[in-house]
């Protein structure tokens, strides 16, 4: 079979030098497609693919109606808002995610964030510790534990809100977090919020100001999740109202340069999506949609399946 790596982002080196020893060892051949910046290049590198390993890159129904011998797309992380998986069930096309294997790299980087914001970007203002703040996580899956941890050895106070949590709060207690029953509980006891949900029709826009009013005056929101959940308008509302009020995120908003000149400091982000981006999480995420493809083809594997059939 002919397995092509197409990444928009590349992996690191030596996921990619991994994944292909993967790949070649269970017989199969390896493509490479890195840091395309037509999408025609896509179009003509699946024409002939039998698998395809994918990380943002967007697979919608032109990518996967022009790949006739396509059978599974992989992508290497978590959120699979980036694929067309109606399409895929159409031509019936597997799709996969590799859940978990690159969450700690996202879970680090909003730490990462929350101490620039909360050191005023290390401009030698004063600032404030997180030591006791309480942190709300909005959304508690692989990401949202690891955060927690971490958290707690800042010695911060964690709540958490998702649909599951709140039909079993106990959960909670194993990662010394409070449940709570709503997203507006989640708000009003945080200082501080972290999102951690996936993109998709529950969750699109979801964070608007009704939520975002029940932080503090000087709260802080830190988003590596999807820019879609949040309400812009909202958010720059929250932010022209509150002059404390801060947001960091590692996928920028769509009206960066005007937040980005308006709230200086308290606007911080990335250039580039990088909460996962690391050498661990490249090769974590890498090497298991390697694996994953590997099994599909050996025994019809469909585990980390995510569309339907
Ligand atoms: C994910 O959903 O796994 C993350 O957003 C990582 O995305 P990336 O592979 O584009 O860095």
């Amino acid at each position: 079979m002919r397995i092509l790596i197409a990444t928009e982002k590349p992996f690191a080196p030596e996921a990619v030098k991994q994944i292909g020893e993967i790949i070649e060892n269970a017989g199969h051949q390896l493509l490479l497609l890195e840091k395309y910046t037509d999408k025609k290049d896509l179009l003509n590198a699946v024409s002939n693919a039998d698998a395809m390993i994918v990380r943002s890159d967007i697979v919608d129904k032109e990518v996967l109606d022009a790949a006739p011998n396509l059978k599974i797309v992989v992508r290497a992380g978590a959120g699979y808002d980036n694929i067309d998986t109606q399409t895929a069930t159409g031509n019936g096309v597997c799709v996969m995610n590799t859940p978990g294997q690159n969450s700690n790299a996202v879970a680090e980087i909003v730490f990462g964030m929350l101490l620039n914001l909360a050191r005023c970007g290390f401009d030698g203002t004063m600032g404030s510790e997180l030591k006791g703040k309480k942190l709300g996580l909005h959304a508690f899956g692989n990401i949202g534990k690891l955060v927690a941890n971490i958290a707690n050895g800042f010695g911060m106070e964690v709540f958490a809100f998702s649909p599951s949590l709140a039909r079993n709060p106990e959960k909670g207690k194993e990662f010394n977090v409070t449940a709570v029953q709503t997203p507006e509980e989640l708000y009003e006891k945080s200082d501080i919020v972290s999102l951690h949900m996936p993109k998709n029709q529950h969750t699109l826009q979801t964070v608007n100001y009704n939520l975002l009013s029940k932080l503090p005056h000087n709260g802080m929101v830190i988003n590596t999740a999807r820019k879609e959940v949040v309400n812009e308008a909202d958010l720059t509302r929250i932010m022209e109202e509150r002059p404390k009020f801060k947001y960091a995120t590692d996928i920028r908003l769509s009206v960066h340069d005007e937040a980005a000149e308006k709230f200086g400091a308290r606007y911080l982000a990335s250039s580039k999506k990088c909460g996962a981006q690391t050498a661990e999480a490249n090769i974590n995420a890498g090497l298991a949609a390697a694996n994953q493809i590997v099994k599909f083809f050996a025994d019809g594997d469909e585990t980390f399946r995510v569309n339907p059939k």
